[in-house]
C-alpha cells in the first residue's frame, strides 16, 4: 500500500520514518515526492495545498494529522467521496486537559491580576470563590471536551457542558443545541471552547454569546480562531463584560504582527500549542487503523463530511 505524507508545515520525514518502522510493508512517500500519482492509495495530511488531494485517482482514504478537519474539508476540491479519518488519540486528550486546567486555574486564581500588581510592586489580596462556587462551561463534549470537563469536575468546579446532541457525562449538567445554549451560558463564568469548526459553529463566540454570560467572565478558546468574532471579543474585554481571555488559536496563524490581541492587557496568547499531535503515539494509531482496514475491518474515526466533524 502506498501512503503519501502531505504535511508541508510539519516534519514529514519524521512521520514517514515512524510509519515505515511500524509497518515495513507500507511504501511511504513524502510530498512533493509523490512518484506516479496513480500509485497513491492513502494520504496523511495537515494543511495540504488546496486542490492537491484531487490529483490522486486511486486515493481510498485520507488521515488527518489533527483532530480538527476544518482545514482539510475547507478545500473546495477535497474529494468528498473519499473517507476522511480524524485524529483521536488519548495522548492528545491528556495534553489538552492539562492546558485547559492551566488556563482555567489561571483565571480562577486571578494570576493575571497578581502579575499586574507585581509590575507595580503592590501587595493587595483578593478573596476568590471556592472552585465549587465557580461555574465552568465546556462547549463541545467530544474526545477532548469530555475529558477536560471530567478533570475540571475532579478539581471541584461546577462544570456544565454543551454539545449538538445531548450527552451524559458523570458529574456534569449538560445542555444541547441552540435551544440549550442560553441556559448553558447564563451561569458560565469560565467558558472553554472545544468545538469543531463547522458552518454551525463559525463565529459562535460573538457579542450575543458574551452578553449572556455573567459580567466579568473569562474565555478559553482552544478550538479554532474562526469560532471568535474578533471585534466582538475585543469590545467585550474593553467593556469589562469579559475579564480575560486565553487564546490558543486564531483566524490567521501565525497571528499577524500588529494584531490588537498581541498587546491587549486582558489577553494571553499561545501559538496553537494547547495539544500537539505526537508522532510517537499517533503513528501507532494510524498504522493500526490501516492494518485493520486492510484486513477487511471498518476504518475508525471517520468524519461525517456533511456535518463537518
Ligand atoms: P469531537 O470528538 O468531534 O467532538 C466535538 C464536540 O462538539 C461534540 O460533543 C459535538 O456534539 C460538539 N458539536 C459539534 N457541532 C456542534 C454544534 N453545532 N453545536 C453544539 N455542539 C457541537 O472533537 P474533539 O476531538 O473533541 O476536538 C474538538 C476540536 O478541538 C477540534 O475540532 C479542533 O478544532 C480542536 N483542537 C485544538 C487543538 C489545539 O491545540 N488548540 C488540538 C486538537 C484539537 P455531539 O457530541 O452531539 O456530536
Ligand atoms: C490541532 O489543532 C488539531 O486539530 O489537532
Amino acid at each position: 500500500m502506498v501512503l503519501l505524507v502531505i504535511t508541508p508545515t510539519e516534519n514529514g520525514a519524521s512521520w514517514r520514518d515512524a510509519f515505515r518502522k511500524l509497518d515495513p510493508t507500507l511504501d511511504v512517500r513524502v510530498w512533493p515526492d509523490t512518484g506516479a500519482l496513480e500509485d497513491i492509495e492513502v494520504a496523511f495530511v495537515w494543511r495540504h495545498p488546496e486542490g492537491d488531494l484531487a490529483r490522486y485517482p486511486n486515493l481510498r482514504a485520507v488521515f488527518s494529522l489533527g483532530a480538527g478537519v476544518d482545514g482539510t474539508l475547507g478545500d473546495p476540491l477535497y474529494p468528498r467521496q473519499v473517507p476522511l479519518v480524524r485524529m483521536v488519540d488519548p495522548d492528545l486528550a491528556v495534553s489538552m486537559t492539562e492546558f485547559v486546567i492551566a488556563a482555567v486555574l489561571r483565571h480562577h486564581c486571578d494570576l493575571d491580576h497578581y502579575a499586574h500588581l507585581q509590575r507595580e510592586a503592590r501587595w493587595e489580596k483578593r478573596v476568590r470563590p471556592s472552585a465549587a462556587g465557580r461555574v465552568v462551561g465546556v462547549m463541545g463534549l467530544g474526545a477532548l471536551g469530555a475529558r477536560a470537563a471530567l478533570a475540571l469536575t475532579a478539581l471541584g468546579f461546577e462544570v456544565r457542558g454543551w454539545s449538538r446532541t445531548i450527552r451524559t457525562v458523570a458529574g456534569l449538567e449538560t445542555f444541547a443545541g441552540e435551544a440549550g445554549l442560553s441556559a448553558f451560558l447564563a451561569a458560565t463564568q469560565i467558558l472553554v471552547c472545544l468545538l469543531p469548526l463547522t458552518p454551525e459553529t463559525r463565529g459562535i463566540l460573538d457579542a450575543q454569546t458574551f452578553a449572556q454570560m455573567p459580567r466579568g467572565s473569562h474565555l478559553v478558546n482552544v478550538a479554532r480562531g474562526a469560532h471568535v468574532v474578533e471585534g466582538d471579543l475585543i469590545a467585550a474585554l474593553d467593556s469589562g463584560q469579559l475579564a480575560g481571555a486565553t487564546l490558543d488559536v486564531f483566524d490567521v496563524e501565525p497571528l499577524p504582527a500588529g494584531h490588537a490581541f498581541w498587546h491587549h492587557p486582558r489577553v494571553l496568547i499561545t501559538p496553537h500549542v494547547a495539544s500537539l499531535t505526537s508522532v510517537a503515539t499517533a503513528a501507532i494509531l494510524v498504522v493500526e487503523n490501516l492494518r485493520q482496514w486492510r484486513a477487511g475491518g471498518a476504518l475508525l474515526n471517520v468524519v461525517d463530511v456533511q456535518r463537518g466533524y
